[in-house]
């Protein structure tokens, strides 16, 4: 049995909660908060505080904190003599830390929204062969995906986690207000945002690309220009007309 000690109450800390609390070899023994009220939907399932000086003794502490936060809450739990592990994309490995790793779900995880643990992959990286070794165990109870990458690639893997996810959900968030504009439903766009993610995941996405851009179509640039009535609009326009022309000649 691993026991482990969660530290955060937020939307990685909860999804990571309930994968753990269905695998048989996993047991929580306690999920720390700052505040109460974050508890309140753990308490029933397993003990909790609020105190980073009265946590349980546990095998594995995996800290769900903000990332500008590890640092401080792994300094503060030296005193603990499990593995103590982060979340986070863009944290690297504390080297001046005692027994630390990393334990990072590449995945957009919203608290409400359910995911399915076993398909998300689990970038992992240790310290010491030993602690790797504990970490792969754990990672292997709640994922069919499991990757030993080092603070170094996870740091390009989060920078294109930013372009393949935050930055193309912002520009689904603009088709949206488009489509408001002009009282045309955003699910017509559904099918479209399916099946380009899914020609991207089974082709080169360069090799896919399609568009006025790609096309070198300048009619339909300069319309879809005209009809851009806010100048952070064309300018992504403009920018990623630009990227697809210079990427394809
Ligand atoms: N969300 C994602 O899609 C995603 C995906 C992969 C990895 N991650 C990583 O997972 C980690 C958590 O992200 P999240 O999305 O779960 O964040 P979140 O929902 O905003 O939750 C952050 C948690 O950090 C706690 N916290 C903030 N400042 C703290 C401090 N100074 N000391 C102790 N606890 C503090 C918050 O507690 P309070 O309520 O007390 O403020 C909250 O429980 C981050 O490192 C993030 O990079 C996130």
């Amino acid at each position: 049995m691993i026991k482990v000690v969660l530290l955060g109450a937020g939307n990685v800390a909860t999804h990571l909660f309930n994968a753990f609390d269905e695998a048989k070899n996993i047991s929580i023994e306690q999920v720390f908060s700052r505040k109460e009220s974050s508890l309140t939907s753990f308490e029933k399932k397993t003990a909790v505080t609020t105190s980073l000086e009265n946590l349980k003794e546990a095998d594995v502490y995996i800290l769900a904190v903000k990332d500008d936060a590890v640092k401080n809450v792994i300094e503060k739990i030296q005193y603990k003599n499990g593995l103590i592990v982060h979340t986070s994309g863009s944290v690297p490995l504390l080297k001046s830390a005692k027994n630390n790793g990393v334990f990072y779900p590449l995945q957009t995880f919203s608290k409400n929204t359910a995911v399915d643990f076993s398909k998300i992959p689990l970038c992992i990286e240790a310290d010491i062969d030993e602690n790797l070794a504990l970490l792969h165990q754990l990672a292997n109870s709640i994922s069919n995906s499991v990757y030993e990458i080092s603070s170094e690639q996870r740091k390009s893997l989060h920078l294109s986690a930013v372009f393949v996810c935050n930055f193309v959900n912002h520009l689904y968030s603009i088709g949206e207000d488009l489509c408001q504009e002009n009282k045309v439903p955003f699910e017509i766009l559904h099918p479209l945002i399916l099946e380009t993610a899914r020609k991207a995941s089974v082709n080169s996405p360069a090799s896919v690309q399609t568009g006025p851009a790609v096309r070198n179509d300048q009619k339909t640039i300069d319309f879809h220009l005209a009809q851009l009535n806010k100048a952070d609009y064309s300018k992504i326009y403009t920018l990623l007309t630009d990227s697809i022309q210079q990427k394809n000649g």
